[in-house]
């Protein structure tokens, strides 16, 4: 590893918040093997439009964590298999099966606070969310399995600090134990089985996303216990810290200019079900992608690698390259977003900017699959707490922007106080 690639690894921020000052669009990582970060909105443009063609390594990191087989770095025909599979339930028309399933949860995690507690956000956003996709992939699971799981991951990712030290000095992140990995296995195998389904077709809700899996044929016929358990641990982390850390982000803003969150109340007050459409809330949609675009909880997108030597970016880039998007910089661009420090949700009513200048969600083939489920989880957790529950982050100056693992979560120090009922 290089000066670069250390100095990127252990001062991740302000290294890149020099860059932006500098007004760079790329930096080189390392050059033997070529490894570069960009955010050049032609360069976001090609890769996306390529990838297909490109290969997706993963990361030195996590890559161990998840296991070899994850979809995050399938390619080919198996890679196509999972998403055909697991990305129709996670949109359009088939999303709505879930919404009874997402809005009992956020329902129970709501009145579970009673006047006078005091929880950390970013911890209260964290569990409720592996709750919700634990039950979308297993079904009906022990919340001591989900607890163990929780465990694990904030063992190896709880702080840049704890992560940087397994990754120099204790030869890379821990894996999850054998324990864990079996129930995880055994709950997918029972959610799957006709019967004893959990969130199951007996009562009436969509299949489990691992039930879908168990039930594929073609590429993923027969999928072993290990290749399922990678596939579960990479949906259950995919799925929660990301969401978590953007409703976790979205509540800190509204909490933090009174005439916003009195805006956002009263466009909630003409919509009354569970399940805003954003369609319905532009408002308080434009503040979850402004909260998207200032604190993008996937920093950077997959790896990228060039099969063969590419002119990118005024040069030849050789084969083997690899790109890295920095989404937290491509969102940062004065050109792109005007001001950029500055938290506007305006800039996101009636307008969507092009995705070589806001990708939350990445772009290509890897298009992240739960985009809309996460979006749809923060409007109702959003919703739930601002319609039920007067509340108030009471610590504001915690709020600042840190890496948790990888991903841009707030502080587990900023906390909120729940004040009263409110219906
Ligand atoms: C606000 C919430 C979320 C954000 C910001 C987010 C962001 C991302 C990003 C940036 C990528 C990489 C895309 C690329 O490299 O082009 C990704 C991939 C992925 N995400 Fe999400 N994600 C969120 C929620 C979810 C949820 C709820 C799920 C699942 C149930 C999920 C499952 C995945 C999967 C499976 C991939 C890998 C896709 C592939 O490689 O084909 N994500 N996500």
């Amino acid at each position: 590893m290089n000066r670069t690639e250390l100095h990127m690894a252990l001062r991740t921020l302000p290294f890149l918040d020099a860059r932006r000052e500098l007004g760079d669009r790329a930096v080189e990582l390392s050059a033997d093997p070529p490894k570069l970060l960009v955010w050049h909105p032609e360069a976001i443009d090609w890769l996306f439009r390529h990838d297909r063609e490109l290969s997706h390594p993963g990361s030195r990191s996590l890559r161990p964590l998840f296991g070899d087989d994850s979809l995050l770095w399938a390619d080919g025909p198996r890679h196509e298999a999972y998403r055909e599979v697991l990305g129709p339930p996670l949109r359009g028309r088939r999303l709505t099966g879930y919404h009874g399933l997402i809005a009992g949860a956020v329902h129970e995690a709501v009145d579970a606070l009673r006047p006078g507690t005091v929880v950390s956000l970013a911890d209260w956003t964290r569990r409720l969310t592996l709750r919700i996709v634990g039950r979308l992939v297993l079904g009906r699971v022990d919340d001591a399995v989900l607890d163990s799981f929780s465990v694990w991951i904030d063992r190896a990712l709880g702080s840049r600090s704890r992560t940087l030290a397994h990754r120099f000095l204790r030869g890379g992140l821990p894996r999850s134990g054998p324990d864990l990995d079996a129930a995880l296995v055994r709950c997918a195998r029972d959610g799957a089985d006709p019967d004893s389904r959990g969130t199951g077709r007996d009562t009436g809700c969509p299949a489990t996303l691992a039930s879908l899996m168990l039930d594929a044929d073609g590429p993923l016929a027969d999928l072993g216990d290990g290749e399922l358990r990678d596939q579960i641990v990479s949906l259950l982390f995919a799925g929660h810290e990301t969401t978590a850390s953007a409703a976790a982000w979205t509540l800190y803003r509204l909490d933090h200019d009174a005439a916003l969150r009195r805006d956002v109340t009263d466009e909630l007050a003409d919509v009354p079900d569970d399940v805003p459409a954003s369609a319905r809330t532009p408002l308080l949609d434009a503040v979850i992608q402004e909260a998207l675009r200032l604190a993008p909880p996937v920093t950077v997108a997959e790896n990228r690698t060039l099969p063969h030597d590419t002119d990118l970016l005024g040069r030849t880039l050789p084969a083997g390259t690899t790109l890295t998007t920095s989404i937290y910089l491509a969102h940062r661009q004065p050109d792109a977003f005007p001001d950029p420090l500055r938290f506007d949700p305006s800039r996101f009513l009636g307008r969507r900017p092009a995705p070589r200048h806001y990708l939350p969600f990445g772009g290509g083939t890897r298009r992240c699959l739960g985009a809309q489920l996460g979006q749809l989880e923060i409007r109702m957790i959003a919703a739930a707490l601002l319609r039920r529950r007067d509340w108030h982050c009471v610590n504001p100056r915690a709020g600042v922007l840190r890496l948790r693992g990888h991903a841009m979560a707030p502080s587990a120090r900023l906390r909120m106080k729940v004040t009263g009922r409110r219906e």
